[in-house]
């Protein structure tokens, strides 16, 4: 199986990546930071992939979507892993449009940019799975711009699912909660979080089992379908 990630530095991608690298699997990693992709690189292969090649890319650089597909795509992808995402401030953004648009460029904008692109390049079989999230399920005031763009992605991967179904190309829409990472590091820990091995393990699954939607761990989809139902003059008063 060839795989291709995009922001194989998420420590959620990198943890999913390690799954299909005891069985094996050939791996195209991108990712902004070359250091920290050149380590992921090596643990990967340390762990069993058999062919291993890296790129550095920073996905909200347009300009750079068409050559570095041309180089991942030089030999046919099975999986595509979509993880950048940035959990930018609420408030920084509500003080300033110049990081409202950054927020909602790399959350969303560039990624349906790159995702069109790949679209067009996989074959019948293949699987896009990419890393949405719950925020996008309902605007909140505490991460209304990320959850915005969340949303925005989430209902670009259904239309794009809808449009690759005759050409027998897959799309998962990957929707974590809670997750330790580095981008939620400054936050404090409360009981719904989970280690990033917990939400590889679900979209290893998912990937194999062709799932359209998932919500990681499962009880999400409960907790977001009871968010959803708050009557929205009632929803508009909570501090949520
Ligand atoms: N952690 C959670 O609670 C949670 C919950 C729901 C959804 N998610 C989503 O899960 C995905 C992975 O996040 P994570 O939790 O694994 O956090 P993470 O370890 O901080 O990973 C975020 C990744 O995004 C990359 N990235 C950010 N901006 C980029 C850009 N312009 N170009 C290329 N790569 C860029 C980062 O690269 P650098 O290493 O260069 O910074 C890093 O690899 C994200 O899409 C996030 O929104 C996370």
């Amino acid at each position: 199986m060839r795989i291709l990630i995009v922001g194989a530095t998420s420590a959620i991608a990198e943890a999913t990546a390690r799954l299909f690298a005891k069985e094996g699997a050939e791996f195209f990693l991108t990712g902004r930071n070359s250091g920290r992709l050149e380590i992921v690189a090596k643990d990967l292969t340390n762990r069993g992939a058999s062919k291993m090649q890296t790129a550095i890319f920073d996905i909200t650089k347009l300009e750079d979507h068409f050559a570095i597909l041309d180089q991942s795509f030089l030999s046919p992808v099975d999986v595509v892993l979509v993880a950048p995402g940035t959990l930018g401030d609420q408030k920084a953004c509500e003080a300033s449009a110049e990081a409202t648009v950054k927020e909602l460029s790399t959350n969303f904008v560039a990624t349906a940019a790159l995702l069109t692109q790949i679209a067009n390049r996989l074959e019948r079989g293949a699987v896009i799975a990419v890393i949405s999230s719950v925020a996008g399920d309902r605007g909140r005031q505490s991460n209304y711009v990320y959850g915005s763009a969340k949303g925005g992605l989430s209902i670009f991967l259904e239309g794009l699912r809808n449009s690759l179904y005759e050409a027998g190309v897959h799309v998962l829409t990957i929707k974590p909660g809670f997750v330790d990472t580095p981008m939620t590091a400054h936050l404090s820990k409360g009981p719904l979080y989970v280690k990033p091995e917990v939400i590889a393990t679900g979209i290893k699954k998912a990937i194999e089992r062709r799932k359209n939607v998932v919500y990681l761990p499962f009880r999400w989809k409960m907790i977001m379908a009871i968010i959803r139902m708050i009557p929205e003059p009632l929803f508009k008063r909570m501090k949520l």
